[in-house]
Order: structure tokens, then sequence, then C-alpha cells
């Protein structure tokens, strides 16, 4: 039964914000009520004032800031930054708003075992402002995905995308809230996959329980305002 996941048997998963920390405080609650068989070791931002620093204090999570200013160049901060992480052994590392490029080697060195969400129907819309495309482009439909991490922006194999509808008197702010809640079911949704042992990247991308996935998985329920 869920809930009944002993300490020992939870992944160990390090959690990468730069805001609000919305996300997280998903897969906190998620962890909380027992939903999600993971230990989440710490939590990381590269933003002091990151919000999602408060939401993990608060649930007991162990937390880390670290600075970009404090190095010369990208490659030494995602070095500092890999060695931060492999100090808590996670079996997963979650990027949850983590708003920088990853370096090649960062990306090489957590191959397999790192996952972004993104605020858009990937491949559509990969990198900054997918909400103000989404409007300008007029599309009906909008969404957002999670996805194994790659050398390519926003570009990696898709586990599980959640869609929502765009409103004729939408804004971005209307637009991201709606995209939002659709994130908060699908990265929980994701984390449980991939905790549980289902789902792999492989070099022809995602396989859930040993099948290739030939599309995305859809989020499991959620209800739009
Ligand atoms: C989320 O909407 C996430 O999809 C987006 O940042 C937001 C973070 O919110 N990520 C990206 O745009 C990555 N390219 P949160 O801090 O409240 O979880």
């Amino acid at each position: 039964m869920q809930g009944e996941v002993s300490a020992q048997d939870r992944l160990p998963v390090v959690v990468l914000i730069s805001g609000n920390g919305s996300n997280l405080q998903a897969l906190i609650d998620a962890t909380t009520s027992g939903a999600l068989p993971i230990d989440i070791r710490a939590v990381i931002s590269n933003r002091r004032k990151a919000f999602g620093l408060e939401r993990a204090q608060r649930a007991g999570i162990h937390t880390e800031v670290l600075l970009p200013k404090d190095f010369d160049a990208r490659e030494d901060y995602d070095a500092a930054l890999m060695r931060r992480i492999d100090a808590h052994a996670p079996g997963l590392l979650v990027l949850a708003g983590f708003m920088r490029i990853l370096s090649a080697e960062f990306v090489q060195h957590f191959a397999g075992r790192i996952l972004n969400i993104h605020p858009s129907l990937l491949p559509k819309y990969r990198g900054l402002n997918p909400h103000r495309q989404v409007l300008e482009a007029g599309d009906a439909i909008h969404g957002a995905s999670v996805h194994f991490v790659t050398e390519e922006l926003d570009g990696g194999p898709v586990i599980v995308q959640g869609e929502v509808p765009v409103h004729d008197d939408d804004t971005e702010d209307t637009l991201a809230a709606r995209v939002q809640a659709v994130e908060h079911v699908i990265y929980p949704q994701a984390v449980r996959l991939f905790a549980e042992g289902r789902i792999q990247m492989t070099p022809g991308g995602v396989v859930l329980d040993k099948q290739p996935l030939a599309k995305p998985l859809p989020a499991e329920s959620v209800a739009h305002r």
C-alpha cells in the first residue's frame, strides 16, 4: 500500500529551484501524504530569495544556496553544484523551476536521472515565454510537460504531458496559473513512476514498464479553472 514504503526504500531526491517553488510544494505534499515514495534530501537554489527555500525549511528539508556570482564561469558553477548534489547521493535530480542552462558535463553526469518541468506542450515553445507564444499563436490548447533532461534545451524525451484549454480572455498570468495547476499533478505523477522504477530514459526515448512509450502519458486528473 502507498504510504507504507519504509525509509530505506524511498528514492533519495535532490530538488533544484530558482523561485516560488510551487512544484517543489506539490512534491513535498505528495510525499507527506504517502503518495510519493521519495526522500527529498536537499533543496538547492541559485537565488538566495527563492521562496521555495522557505517551503523546504517549513517541511524540515535541508536547503543550500549556490550563487552564480561567486563563480567565474558556468562550468565552474556547474562543477560546484554537481559536488553539492552528489554529497546527498540522489537517485534522482528534479529541476523545479531552476532557471539556468546546464552545461553538457553536468547533464552527462546525471544522465537518465534528471527530470525537468516545462510550461508548454513540448516540442512546442521551448525556452522562454511559452505562455506569450501560445497567446500570439492563437492556440486553443496549452499545457506542461515533464521530461528527461538531455543536452538539448527542453528537448529530452517527454514522460507526462498535461493539457489545459486556452480561453479567449486569457492573459499570460491567467494561462500561467492554469498551467501551474496541471504541473502540480504531472510532476508528482512522473516522479512516482521514476521512483517506482517504472520509467527509464533510453537512446530510443522513454521506456515505461519495459515498453517504449509511443506518446507522452496524459495527466492523471485535473480540474481546470
Ligand atoms: C514552472 O511553471 C515551470 O514549468 C517553469 O518555471 C515555473 C516554476 O514555478 N519552468 C521553466 O520555465 C523551465 N524552462 P515554481 O517555482 O512555482 O515551481
